[in-house]
């Protein structure tokens, strides 16, 4: 049985299997530049963040009704819930579906087509974060928080992704000033590729609950400090530093620092179609290539649970903690 835990970093569309992709493009007449899944594979050799995100980018061509989102949604919370995750924030980026005539109803409609029965089909319970893309202009996500009204009530946060460097946090003061008027929780990608002032700019600017990433707040002692006092947490995707590079190797990943500073880390995938695996295979891969304790193990699915925005439901909050306090490890490569 795999450790109970949450994923908090997840986009739903670098869960894009080349399979399914492939699949949907049949389904939908769209014409890929790659002659099977095996040399769409092949294209996943990136160098940064941006060479990623251009593939990424590409893909989602695939994507075009309701039933795609949610088959794209439904076949992700099979392979979470297969590799322990109790309960899922996921992130989208309308933008990039918008910009390809894609209505924002068909997007959260078609996701919460299986995030609404997530819960009895596979015992994943989650919640829906719509990111902007900050290389996007500010007036382009205020235009998008504006096309999401409607659907609010499926909405559970805003959050910021894509190319990060250059797109410092304060371009987007405004919007999130109006996210927050209207309820919705926050959270950034922060720290990844830029630098360490940008947590501090999403922290103080954006007033976010948990940066996305935050691995570059280490070149900062007083952040540190500042994050471990505050409790901030920070949702690490260790299989995604080492394919996009902002580590070298998964053995030079600083989570075992960052754990002994004090900072409330968490482990996520990120986008694991793209990176090499799920909740649960980078839990497996942390544990071998860093040397984790069990108790290490437990903290990280303790704080998942801790920093998930389940406020709204503090009853399930303390079941799944309970799972995790009770939770007995087996074989060392199943988490
Ligand atoms: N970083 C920034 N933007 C993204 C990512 C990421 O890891 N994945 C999808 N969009
Ligand atoms: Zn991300």
């Amino acid at each position: 049985m795999p450790l109970p835990k949450a994923e908090l970093h997840l986009h739903i569309e670098g869960t894009l299997e080349p399979e399914l992709a492939f699949e949907l493009a049949a389904r939908n007449g769209v014409e890929l530049p790659y002659a099977d899944t095996d040399e769409l594979r092949k294209a996943y050799q990136f160098e940064d963040l941006q060479s990623f995100l251009n593939l990424y980018y590409e893909l989602m061509a695939v994507l075009r009704t309701e039933q795609d989102f949610a088959d794209l949604a439904d076949a992700y919370l099979a392979r979470a819930a297969a590799q322990g995750v109790r309960h899922a924030e996921i992130f989208f980026d309308p933008q990039a579906h918008l910009a390809r005539g894609v209505s924002m109803g068909t997007v959260v409609e078609g996701l919460w087509r299986a995030l609404g029965t997530s819960e009895s089909v596979h015992g994943v319970s989650t919640k829906l974060i719509m990111c902007f893309l900050r290389d996007e202009s500010a007036a382009s996500a205020l235009q998008t928080l504006e096309a999401a009204k409607p659907y609010l009530d499926r909405i559970t946060g805003i959050g910021l992704d894509s190319a990060e460097v250059g797109h410092p946090p304060v371009k987007f003061r405004e919007v999130y000033e109006a996210a927050a008027a209207l309820g919705l929780r926050r959270v950034a990608h922060a720290g990844e590729e830029g630098p360490p002032e940008y947590i501090t700019e999403a922290l103080d600017v954006l007033g976010v609950e948990r940066i996305d990433h935050g691995l570059r707040c280490m070149e900062d002692p007083a952040l540190v400090e500042r994050l471990v006092r505050d409790r901030v947490p920070l949702t690490l995707c260790p299989l995604s530093n080492v394919r996009l590079r902002a580590v070298d190797v998964l053995a030079g990943h600083p989570l075992p620092a960052m754990l002994d500073a004090g900072l409330l880390c968490t482990v996520n995938s990120d986008d694991p179609a793209y990176f090499g695996g799920y909740a649960g295979d980078n839990f497996a891969a942390v544990r071998q290539s860093l040397g984790l304790t069990e108790e290490r193990l437990r903290e990280l699915a303790r704080n998942s649970f801790l920093a998930s925005f389940l406020e709204d439901d503090e009853e399930r909050r303390a079941r799944y903690l309970a799972e995790v306090e009770a939770y007995e490890f087996g074989s060392p490569d199943a988490l």
